[in-house]
C-alpha cells in the first residue's frame, strides 16, 4: 500500500506499540498520528517512560509497531522485505544517542567512515567522512580516539557519522543529556545549521531549552500525544 501524500518522509497512522515481557505487557505508544516533512525540527518531550525513545525507534523503522501503519517515503514498511527495509532505512534516517556509541579502538575518522564502508571504496569513504567532520568543525581532531576527545567533541563525531549517508531525518535521543549547558548550546548551533540546510531533525529531550530551537513540539504522556504545538 502507498501513502497518498508524497511530501511526508515518514508518516505514522494510528500507531500503537506494546512490549510483551512474558506475562506482562507494556503499552509504550498509543494512537500516534505524526507526519514528518522536509525541514521539520521537532522536540519530543515527556516524563521518563512516556515513550519518547520508542517513538524515535518506530519513526526510524528500527521497530515495527504492534498496530497501525508506518510509511517511509510513501511506502508501507510492514510490506517490505528485510533487505528493502534496511536499504530504505539507511538512506532516510540516522540516529544519534546520549552516550555517543563510538567505537573506542577506532579514530574519529574511522568511526565516521563505518557507515560508508559497505558501499564505498576506502579513499572515497575517507573523503566523505572528512567532509562530515568538517561540517561539525572537527577535521583537525580526526586522528584522535574517542577517549582523547571531550564529551561535546565525541557527540559532534557521532553527528558527523550520522551525516555521512546524507539522511533525510536525524533522530537524536537525548543528544545533550551528557553535556554541560555551554557544550549543549554549541551542539544545538550545529543542529540548527543542519536544519536550516533542510535536514529534518527530531530530538527526544528532557531539556526545555532545546525545545526553543525547534519549530514543532510534541508532548507524550503514557505513550500518547497530549500536546502538539506547531
Ligand atoms: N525493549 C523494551 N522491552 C520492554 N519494555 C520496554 C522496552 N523499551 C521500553 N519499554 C517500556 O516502554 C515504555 C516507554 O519507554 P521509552 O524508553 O520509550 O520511554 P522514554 O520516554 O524514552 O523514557 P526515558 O526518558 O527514561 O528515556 C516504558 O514503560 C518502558 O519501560
Ligand atoms: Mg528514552
Amino acid at each position: 500500500m502507498l501513502s497518498n501524500n508524497t511530501e511526508h518522509i515518514v508518516e505514522l497512522k494510528n500507531v500503537y506499540h506494546t512490549y510483551e515481557m512474558g506475562e506482562v505487557s507494556v503499552r509504550a505508544l498509543k494512537n500516534i498520528e505524526l507526519e514528518i516533512t522536509k525541514g521539520d525540527y521537532i522536540a519530543v518531550v515527556g516524563h521518563s517512560g512516556s515513550g519518547k525513545s520508542t517513538l524515535l525507534r518506530i519513526i526510524g523503522a528500527l521497530e515495527i509497531p504492534t498496530k497501525g501503519e508506518v510509511y517511509m517515503c510513501g511506502k508501507a514498511i510492514n510490506e517490505m522485505n528485510t533487505k528493502e527495509l534496511i536499504n530504505l532505512r539507511s538512506n532516510v534516517v540516522s540516529f544519534v544517542y546520549q552516550d555517543f556509541q563510538l567505537l573506542p579502538q577506532l579514530s574519529a575518522l574511522e568511526n565516521v567512515m563505518i557507515p560508508l564502508m559497505p558501499m564505498m571504496k576506502y579513499d572515497l569513504a575517507k573523503k566523505s567522512a572528512e567532509k562530515s567532520l568538517e561540517t561539525v568543525g572537527l577535521k583537525l581532531r580526526m586522528n584522535h580516539k574517542p577517549s582523547e576527545l571531550s564529551g561535546g567533541e565525541q557527540q559532534r563525531i557521532s553527528i558527523a557519522r550520522a551525516l555521512t549517508r546524507e539522511p533525510k531525518i536525524l533522530l537524536a535521543d537525548e543528544p545533550t543529556g551528557n553535556l554541560d549547558t555551554s557544550t549543549r548550546d554549541q551542539l544545538m548551533e550545529i543542529l540548527d545549521d543542519l536544519n536550516k540546510k533542510g535536514l529534518s531533525i527530531i530530538i527526544a529531550t528532557h531539556d526545555m531549552q532545546i525545545v526553543t530551537h525547534c519549530n514543532k513540539y510534541i508532548k507524550l504522556k503514557d505513550g500518547e500525544i497530549v500536546r502538539e504545538i506547531q
